[in-house]
């Protein structure tokens, strides 16, 4: 949603936020989530940036950050590069988020310059410092979720006048902002949860194949997103289109090898080639994963379906299962070849998210360490994808990930496969380019 670049007269400001806040239950995925919240909370009070950190155990991490003035002025930007992602606060009442999120209550301040000395709390300049930005004006509010607890904190920075200058809070601020905050907490809670739960199945495939980690599970599901969204705009989907894919395509792509379940571990984690009768039984992940969401209750069943069904098929159609029925595995009619093996799927016969897991799968376990193999480094795996274009992969895809290439190291730092790190950052946002919702408004 957009807002044009013209200041909220206070009397609009309960009703956007309510509308604002009732839109919010559309969507289920953390990054587009925290993404839209940012946002919509900004144009509330025309605030230039904003951030919203999340509590981790004993820590606040900046889960996104959003700076008009910086993202126009020079800097290379999709937010994903902003410098200050990653940044990491530990909770005490030092800080501005620290000291919200463990009291539970809103502090807004019109100049950092002139907070008290003697109070707990100071305004951390390390990000201002590192970008030349200067943080005058910020309200921070909780986010609490039930029973009443701090998820983290927002941070809204700098509201401005018509003609681009700062300007303080307004009085009814404070109560607007809680009411919509209150709002997106709650939702922000509920995808968290979804995406929880999805993780917490991939763990239970990693008991069966050490390969299959929710690391793992999240790198392949954020270089989906990048790839989908690139495409998606090289292709001229519709903005409506791309939010709605976007929304579960990360929950969809964390699923793909859910099938894993039904094959043996002494099958998946043995070393060495695999006879033909095993082979089999591992490809078999594919049907046993999609007959798990063969039945569409929702929009989110149907892609994660269709991710899983086409991940291993080939742009060549050289790939497996093919065109097969879904519950004997045996070839449909008419879709078998001179052997009497179904015929895989091809090019455009596979969907275009079959066709972005497979290079995102693919890529995340070249650059990974396997029991078979150790980890390429990005270029020669990069190589290794370009090779492959046309052959295993959609090329147009392969141009995707071309055009994402900035974005692959900083996919991998977010999602590494220590543990430590990752209980830090599971079910933390993808590290995804989003989409942008400049707010437009002139800088003095
Ligand atoms: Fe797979």
């Amino acid at each position: 949603m957009t807002f044009s670049c013209e200041l909220i007269r206070d009397a609009e400001k309960d009703r956007l936020a309510g509308h604002l806040a009732a839109s919010l239950t559309e969507l289920v995925d953390v990054d587009l989530l925290l993404e839209r919240i940012l946002h919509e909370a900004r144009s509330i009070i025309s605030a230039e940036a904003g951030s919203i950190y999340l509590r981790r155990k004993d820590k606040l991490v900046l889960a996104i950050s959003q700076n008009d003035y910086l993202e126009r002025g020079g800097m290379d930007h999709n937010r994903s590069e902003l410098p200050f992602l990653n940044y990491i606060l530990d909770i005490n009442k030092e800080s501005l988020a620290g000291y919200v999120t463990i009291e539970k209550k809103v502090l807004a301040i019109d100049n950092t310059m002139e907070i008290d000395p003697d109070a707990p709390f100071q305004h951390y300049t390390a990000i201002d410092n590192s970008t030349n930005y200067i943080c005058e004006a910020v309200i921070t509010l909780p986010l609490l979720c039930q029973p009443e607890e701090s998820m983290g904190a927002i941070q809204l920075i700098n509201p401005l006048d018509e003609n681009g200058a700062v300007k303080g809070f307004a009085d009814d601020d404070v109560q607007v902002l809680s009411f919509y905050v209150k709002s997106a907490a709650l939702a922000l809670e509920k995808a968290m949860m979804l995406r929880s739960m999805t993780l917490r199945s991939v763990e239970v495939i990693s008991a069966h194949d050490p390969q299959e980690t929710p690391a793992h599970a999240q790198r392949v599901a954020c270089l989906a997103s990048e790839l989908y969204e690139h495409w998606a705009k090289a292709h001229m989907v519709p903005s409506y289109e791309r939010t709605r894919i976007l929304d579960h395509l990360p929950l969809a792509a964390m699923f793909h090898d859910i099938g894993k379940i039904s094959v043996p571990a002494s099958i998946l984690t043995k070393p060495g080639r695999l006879d033909h009768q095993e082979r089999a039984l591992v490809e078999g992940h594919v049907l046993a994963g999609a007959r798990l969401f063969r039945i569409h209750r929702t929009p989110l069943d149907k892609l994660t379906y269709q991710v899983i069904l086409d991940h291993h098929e080939r742009w060549d159609g050289q790939g497996y299962p093919g065109w097969v029925d879904l519950d004997t595995g045996l070839p449909l009619k008419d879709r078998s070849g001179p052997d009497g093996r179904a015929r895989g799927k091809r090019g455009e016969e596979i969907s275009i998210y079959g066709r972005i897991l497979a290079v995102a799968d693919v890529y995340d376990a070249l650059v990974s360490r396997r029991s078979y193999k150790d980890s390429f480094d990005e270029s020669l795996s990069i190589q290794i994808m370009e090779q492959e274009s046309g052959r295993h992969f959609d090329p147009q895809v392969i141009e995707s990930l071309m055009a994402r290439k900035k974005v692959l190291k900083r996919i991998r730092d977010r999602y590494p496969d220590s543990m430590e790190s990752l209980e830090l950052t599971t079910d933390l946002p993808l590290a995804r380019a989003p989409v942008a919702y400049p707010l437009n408004h002139p800088r003095m």
